[in-house]
């Protein structure tokens, strides 16, 4: 594994792969790297020559600067498990290699995106993510990008910047890696105590009870309820929502034949968890 802290090197390297006509796929992480993101890199490892995964915590989608603080860092652990995993490259760049001085901030229009769900409740996160993903792809320049669904909106946001800005990638959605309680795997879960781990799972245990309630009509009640069910357990829910699978706009009254997908975001003490199920 060959580890680059900074880009032209990087660059330098890829460019000499690609001209010998290896296909590359790319793991974008912000590091604190679980399971989740181990399948992504299996899944590139499939089907490409080489695998490059880059951990960066990227300062411009945070929203909170107290979330910024905390977001947890395990870089050695990082590094070991790649190498166990077989990852071809790691990008460990600092700030001033993804943003040098006087990078300019582009606007990604990004419609109903940015207004619903997680661009409501994290004012300017999905331009950062936008901001990070460019200027990585610009980089990397891979065949393919490996995402999670975990991050349903996010995985929304990423194909669109990629139609904005006509890049030659193509994005592989990866179903959400689940714990054996079906805890969504995710790094924030590292902050969770053993308790609070056990009681995140009715995260995803809310989700499924949509997805056995939900009828054609009106949704209004299945929602409300879902969130009254969370915010018993102690949660302080941001929402519970049902999306049209295809846009993300919310649906309060479902003809019966819409794709859907539901999706909520809930605090648990500090540590913000977010989960979807397509129906
Ligand atoms: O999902 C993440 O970890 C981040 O949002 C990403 C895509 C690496 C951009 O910083």
């Amino acid at each position: 594994m060959i580890l680059f802290k900074k880009t032209a090197e990087l660059i330098e390297y890829l460019t000499i792969q690609r001209k010998k006509g290896l296909k590359t796929g790319f793991v974008p992480t912000m590091g604190a790297l679980h399971n989740g993101h181990i399948s992504l890199i299996d899944d590139s490892k499939k089907q490409n020559d080489l695998t490059i995964c880059s951990i960066f915590v990227n300062p411009t989608q945070f929203n909170d600067p107290a979330d910024f603080k905390k977001y947890p860092k395990t870089i050695e652990n990082d590094v070991y498990l790649l190498e166990k995993e077989g990852c071809d490259i790691i990008f460990l760049p600092p700030v001033e290699e993804i943003y040098p001085p006087g990078t300019s901030t582009i606007h990604y229009e990004l419609g109903v995106l940015e207004t619903v769900l997680e661009g409501k409740f994290r004012p300017g996160h999905f331009q950062g993510v936008c901001q990070v993903v460019h200027r990585l792809l610009d980089i990397v320049k891979p065949d393919k990008l490996y995402l999670g669904q975990k991050d349903y909106q996010q995985c929304m946001v990423i194909r669109k910047l990629i139609a904005l800005t006509n890049t030659p990638t193509q994005p592989i959605i990866c179903a959400t890696q689940r714990e054996a309680s079906g805890l969504a795997m995710s790094s924030r879960n590292m902050r969770l105590s053993d308790n609070e781990r056990k009681t995140a799972t009715a995260i995803y245990e809310t989700l499924q009870a949509i997805q056995k309630d939900i009828q054609p009509g009106n949704l209004q009640k299945l929602k409300e309820k879902a969130a009254l069910t969370l915010t018993a357990k102690g949660f302080t829910v941001d929402y519970v929502e049902i999306a049209d699978a295809t846009t993300l706009e919310l649906i309060d009254n479902w003809n019966g034949s819409t794709p859907l997908v539901t999706l909520a975001a809930a605090f648990l003490n500090n540590v913000r968890l977010i989960d979807n199920i397509i129906l």
